[in-house]
């Protein structure tokens, strides 16, 4: 019961929306992890991480999907609502599912959901200027919103595979203007997937919110990383950003703090993780 306003004098207080600006501001690298169950959400909150993602990656990693493009806004509350109970100071972010805001009632009704059912502090959706309607509409009603940018898994059909994005000619361009056509919306957080690390660097300075990236490069103001690929539980191959921490550490806990310094101290991610 009033666990933010009990929490607030001690050293590490529960992050939150203002918090994570400040350290945009003062350039302190902001660690992401995900997570789907309450178990390994006590781990990532305990290893420091700013934020923990609910992400529809777990129709990937714990449904077995080869995308993303299954999971459900039911799916998304059950593990959230998980990951609630294990968080004491991490900020909670849920992931609104394929085809759950494709209309600004429609996203309002499945993010006040995603909210109150699941306990999430923030929503995160995919698109660019094409949302901007549905974002300043959940703005408006004080929803908290993160826009996700670059590689958009839920458009996987569309685009034809998992691949980096912002190569093709003005794509530079488009990418900063969405950024900042979200941002003047509402959004608080921009999420940047797979692009060369010049894009990372331009959407960064381009606008005044975290730009959170994977396989963005170095230069944007957080990092996150799905966590079976940090502990090494994923199978197969990985995409080129992905590092696993779990190598030479005796246990889940000593990886992820791994992970959180890593990424703090920005040794992470190094050139090896980056696409040019
Ligand atoms: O669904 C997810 O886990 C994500 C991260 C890969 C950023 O969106």
């Amino acid at each position: 019961m009033y666990k933010q306003l009990q929490q607030r004098g001690m050293d590490s207080p529960p992050v939150n929306v203002a918090s994570l600006g400040e350290m945009k501001e003062r350039g302190e690298p902001i660690a992401c992890l995900t997570a789907y169950d309450a178990s390994f959400a006590q781990l990532v909150d305990v290893a420091g991480s700013d934020i923990v993602l609910v992400g529809d990656s777990l129709g990937m990693v714990i449904q077995g999907h080869d995308t993303t493009v299954p999971v459900t806004v039911d799916d998304v509350i059950y593990h959230a609502r998980c990951v609630a109970t294990g968080i004491v100071r991490a900020f909670l972010i849920a992931d609104m599912p394929f085809m759950s805001y494709t209309t600004p009632h429609q996203a309002l009704e499945n993010a006040v959901r995603l909210m109150q059912e699941g306990g999430a502090m923030m929503v995160k959706l995919e698109g660019g200027q094409g949302q901007v309607e549905v974002v300043s509409y959940l703005a408006r009603h004080d929803i908290p919103v993160c826009a996700h940018l670059g590689l958009k898994p839920q458009s996987v059909h569309k685009i034809g595979g998992f691949r980096v994005q912002g190569r093709e000619a003005d794509s530079e361009r488009r990418m900063v203007e969405d950024a900042r056509a979200l941002e003047e919306a509402g959004a608080d957080i921009v999420l940047l997937e797979c692009v060369p690390n010049r894009i990372g660097r331009l959407v960064s300075d381009a606008v005044d919110v975290p730009v959170i990236g994977i396989g963005a490069g170095p230069d944007v103001d957080g990092q996150i990383l799905v966590l079976y690929d940090v502990l090494g539980i994923t199978r197969g191959r990985t995409p080129r950003f992905v590092r696993n921490f779990m190598t030479g550490q005796d246990s889940p806990l000593d990886a992820l703090e791994s992970y959180v310094r890593a990424v703090k101290e920005r040794e992470y991610p190094a050139e090896e993780h980056c696409f040019a």
